[in-house]
């Protein structure tokens, strides 16, 4: 399962590929908002990012970024997808999944631009999300979570209308807003392509007490060992 960063920080970025080998990046208007920086120069230090890396395309470092969210017909959003996909071979074009949203991947698709169709809230929206072929689908878990709804099984539903219907590897799964190691073996458990989530969700899933202590353990018996 790929493991993408929800940032807009390029510090955070920057740390999450070295040391988790992060797969790739997602981010929102709130990301880029807590960024402190204007949008357009946001991304062009993303764009930046890959190509210093050597590894700029979405098969290889995806990095959704979403829309205006205020764009409510598919002939603007297919407008402002098209200029941001032509900055980076890594963008790939974050939509509402709305009615409009779906028309406007469907378009972008069709001409090559690969999207993200986001604010997915049920396995229904999923499916119509594969069946206009788009790249990514972007369910949410927190906010369900959040409002006592059963996310493992929701995943779970969408991985086997996938499977179901041959979706699998051609629309990918990413689960977002994930919040903790719970989640994030849920979806691996379910056989998600992908989960998305902050650097520190990712640090305190990968913490265990135990390899501290361990660690102390081994260092007061190599300590206690004639090497030679
Ligand atoms: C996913 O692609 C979204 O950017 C993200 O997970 C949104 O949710 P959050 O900001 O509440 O985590």
């Amino acid at each position: 399962m790929k493991y993408f960063l929800d940032s807009a920080k390029i510090d955070e970025i920057r740390e999450a590929y070295d040391t988790f080998g992060i797969d790739g990046v997602t981010t929102n208007p709130n990301h880029i908002m807590n960024s402190g920086k204007p949008f357009y120069t946001v991304i062009a230090e993303l764009a930046e990012f890959v190509k210093e890396k050597g590894i700029e395309g979405w098969e290889t470092f995806p990095i959704s970024v979403e829309i205006n969210p205020h764009l409510d017909n598919a002939d603007d959003m297919v407008e402002m997808g098209t200029k941001i996909a032509a900055m980076s071979k890594s963008f790939v074009i974050k939509i509402p999944c709305t009615e409009a949203g779906i028309a406007a991947a469907r378009r972008l698709e069709e001409k090559g631009v690969r999207t993200n169709l986001t604010l997915v809230f049920s396995a229904s929206q999923a499916l119509i999300a594969a069946k206009n072929s788009s790249l990514f689908v972007s369910p949410f878990l927190g906010w369900k979570e959040n409002s006592g709804e059963d996310c493992a099984q929701y995943i779970q539903d969408i991985v086997t209308i996938y499977e179901n219907y041959g979706y699998i590897g051609e629309t990918q799964i990413i689960c977002a807003a994930v919040r903790n190691g719970k989640q994030i073996v849920d979806c691996a458990v379910a056989g998600a392509d992908i989960v998305t989530a902050g650097l520190q969700v990712y640090k305190d899933s990968f913490y265990h007490a135990f390899t501290d202590y361990g660690l102390k353990k081994f260092q007061s018996a190599w300590d206690k060992t004639i090497t030679e």
